[in-house]
């Protein structure tokens, strides 16, 4: 079986365009390739933090990925620091990445330019999930579009690293990104990305009463100014929001409604939201069930860490001995 890896910082709550960018695709994943999902906790503190708010977010966001789907019996779901050799390969992983190729990446530049002082880590973040990503030898990553650079960069390292240490052989596989039909989702602002940093998203375990109030005023077509005014359902976000969660059939009736003004805005946002809701009520009730018993969580982090630490130690000792540490 092919191996699959997936990381998602604890920076804020799971939401709409994680779910379908990222965590939708691994929970149907699991069924088909050996899957390792983790919380990468030690990227969270490459922008500042609040230990007591990592602590919560942490564990909320292993809850929330369970409660979205991803089982512990078919699946390993760990944190990051549970594995200590994810740092100890970055560190080696440093000695073979073009700094140029570092400052080149949008994420550090975006947030680069935000920030007074820039420290190393933001730098070096791509480093650490190269070393995430070879640390299992994995040969697929399932993430949203906004990962691609990151990935192509894991390549860089990983034939550095086979050209030099790989005494012949690609001991690294170069690893691909896995990517959905809903790679990039815009937020509710229509504009920029949805995104946990931008107060533009849908939480995953938000009630239906609190997504209805974000839906309500969310941006549409800017053509359509009046109840008349007829639509062009492709620059519209609420539209691709409906290819994402409405069936098909539902999703053409909204493109003609759109088009002939048959419907308003407000109109499709309610259609939009009963199937959200429709889709949300499964992980609903399993975030219920882990907030009752939250050994739930607790269980499946040592479990699935423990089985990559086995993983990650048997890498790292081939590793060092190719690297001449033993
Ligand atoms: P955020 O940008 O909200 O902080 P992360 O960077 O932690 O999210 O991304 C976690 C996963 O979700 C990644 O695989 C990423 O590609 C995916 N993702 C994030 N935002 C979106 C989006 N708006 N559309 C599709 N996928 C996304
Ligand atoms: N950088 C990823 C994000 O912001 C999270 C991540 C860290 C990751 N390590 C990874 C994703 C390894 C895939 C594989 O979403």
């Amino acid at each position: 079986m092919p191996r699959i890896l997936s990381g998602i910082q604890p920076s804020g709550e799971l939401h709409l365009g994680n779910y379908l960018g990222a965590i939708k695709n691994w929970v149907e994943l699991q069924e088909r390739y050996e899957s390792l999902f983790f919380v990468a906790d030690y990227h969270a503190i490459t922008q500042p933090y609040e230990p007591e708010l990592l602590r919560k977010r942490r564990r909320e966001m292993a809850a929330s990925i369970l409660a979205a789907g991803v089982d512990p019996a078919k699946a390993s779901l760990f944190l990051q620091s549970d594995v200590p050799e994810h740092t100890e390969l970055a560190w080696i992983f440093n000695s073979v990445t073009p700094l140029g190729e570092l400052e080149r990446q949008t994420h550090f530049k975006d947030k680069a330019q935000r920030q007074g002082s820039v420290m190393t880590g933001l730098l070096t973040y791509p480093v650490l999930q190269a070393a995430d990503i070879l640390l299992y030898r994995a040969d697929l990553v399932p993430v949203g579009e906004d990962q691609v650079q990151h990935l192509e960069l894991t390549r860089v390292i990983t034939r550095r690293w086979n050209a030099q240490y790989g005494r012949g052989e690609d001991y690294f596989p170069e690893p691909q990104p896995l990517l959905t039909p809903a790679r990039r989702i815009m937020g509710l602002d229509g504009q920029t990305k949805m995104s946990k940093s931008l107060n533009n998203y849908i939480g995953l375990l938000e009630t239906s009463a609190e997504i209805w109030a974000k839906l309500r005023p969310a941006a549409t077509d800017p053509a359509r100014q009046r109840r008349t005014d007829p639509g062009t359902p492709e620059v519209c976000n609420i539209y691709h929001l409906h290819r994402a969660f409405s069936d098909a059939a539902t999703v053409e009736e909204v493109a003609v409604n759109c088009r002939t003004a048959g419907w308003g805005c407000i109109d499709c946002k309610k259609v939009l939201h009963k199937s959200i809701d429709t889709e949300l009520t499964p992980i609903r009730r399993r975030a219920a069930e882990i907030a009752a018993k939250p050994q739930i969580v607790d269980d499946a982090l040592a479990a699935g860490a423990a089985r990559c630490r086995t993983i990650a130690s048997k890498t790292m000792s081939e590793v060092k001995e190719r690297m001449g540490f033993a």
